[in-house]
């Protein structure tokens, strides 16, 4: 049975006990994959970052909360893939200090001091030596087609999905998708917009054909 890694939604970044710094992806995008996966009889591993969805069934579910707990997550389970599928929106930064307590509020302003954190999708091939198919998502409000090559790139995939998040009718937090699959092999593939389930399915077909 072939195997397919796939990350999935937000990752959340704690600043004290009762706050955190997130973003507004849903994960139905991840899910719509990880549910055609499966349905294609694949193995499938679903790392899944806080998300309002039901947990799926016929598939290793592994939860985690933070971007470091995802990285440790995917470096734990990607050896044995033959597919790996990038789609969560792992936090870029998180607070370089966790707060043990509450934070009260003190002055006019506030300083909030972030670091950077781990590139998961940019560590498969040179830490966790991943060799078989990588996808990876580039999630642009501009320039897409660019932005989407140049991440192709620059961390080494097979494939990206691009969509456009311009608070229209598809991307982030809703039922709908539109999205262009740009390849290493210099291919440009037009999945136009449709349910997440179908796009998901379009764009399965499309990665394992490849
Ligand atoms: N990604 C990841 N780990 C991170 C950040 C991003 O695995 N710490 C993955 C996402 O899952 C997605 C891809 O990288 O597949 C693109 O994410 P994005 O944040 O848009 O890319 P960046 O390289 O951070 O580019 P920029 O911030 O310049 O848009």
């Amino acid at each position: 049975m072939k195997k397919v890694l796939i990350t999935a939604g937000p990752t959340r970044e704690p600043i004290d006990p009762v706050r955190f710094l997130s973003n507004r992806s849903s994960g139905k995008m991840g899910y719509a994959l990880a549910e055609a996966a499966r349905d294609a009889g694949w193995d499938v591993t679903l790392v899944s970052g806080p998300v309002c969805l039901d947990p799926l069934t016929g598939v290793s579910m592994v939860n985690v909360t933070t971007a470091a707990e995802m990285y440790d997550a995917v470096a734990e389970h990607i050896s044995g893939m033959d597919l790996v599928i990038c789609c969560a929106a792992v936090a870029d930064y998180t607070p370089a200090v966790v707060e043990g307590q509450k934070l009260k509020k003190t002055g006019e302003e506030m300083k909030l001091t972030l670091v950077r954190t781990k590139d998961i999708l940019g560590s498969c091939r040179e830490v966790f030596g991943f060799q078989k198919t990588l996808v990876g998502f580039a999630a642009e409000t501009q320039d897409l087609e660019r932005y989407a090559r140049e991440k192709l790139e620059r961390k080494a995939c097979d494939w990206i999905a691009a969509n456009r998040v311009d608070g229209t009718s598809s991307g982030f937090e809703v039922d709908h998708n539109e999205i262009i699959l740009f390849s290493a092999a210099g291919e440009t593939i037009e999945l136009p917009r449709d349910t997440k389930q179908n796009v998901a399915q379009r764009m399965l077909d499309i990665l394992t054909n490849a």
